[in-house]
């Protein structure tokens, strides 16, 4: 059975429903889905995963600019080692995503060649658009 692994942080809980609703939507295809907070994440699972989907709700300025991840998330994302397994990005956000995910590439060391899946949501609910984007993340 493959496995993937979510992991979230979120401040007011929209995020951590975007992820719950990722984990129910993997597990309906028959995967072991195992959904976290990154206060809940202990080190080593991500690795074992064949599938990380790595989740932050989108922090900027005046909620048009100069988007990127939160404080805890950060320190998460830059204590991760190299995964192995296929990697999957998804925020929250009110506006626009802006520059989010390329900071939270950034953060993961990611570099622009390794492409990776991004799934958004403004109020945590998964989409068409996104159960679409699922579908081909773990084809
Ligand atoms: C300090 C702060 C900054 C924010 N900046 C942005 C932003 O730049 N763009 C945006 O679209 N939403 C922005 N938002 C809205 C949040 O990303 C959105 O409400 C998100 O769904 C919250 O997720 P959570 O409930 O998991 O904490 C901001 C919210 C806060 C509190």
């Amino acid at each position: 059975m493959k496995k993937a692994v979510i992991i979230y942080q979120s401040k007011t809980g929209i995020t951590k429903k975007f992820a719950g609703e990722i984990a129910a939507y993997l597990a309906g295809k028959g995967m072991e889905a195992e959904n976290l907070s990154i206060a809940e994440y202990t080190s080593g699972k991500a690795e074992k995963a064949d599938y990380v989907l790595l989740g932050c709700w989108t922090s900027g300025f005046l909620l048009f600019f100069l988007q990127h991840p939160d404080g805890p998330w950060k320190k998460f994302a830059g204590n991760l080692p190299e995964l192995p397994g296929r990697i999957a990005l998804f925020t929250t956000y009110k506006v626009a995503t802006g520059s989010m995910f390329n900071a939270m590439r950034k953060q993961l060391g990611l570099n622009g060649n390794r492409a990776t899946t991004e799934l958004r949501s403004r109020n945590g609910s998964l989409s068409a658009e996104n159960k679409a984007v699922l579908d081909e993340f773990v084809k």
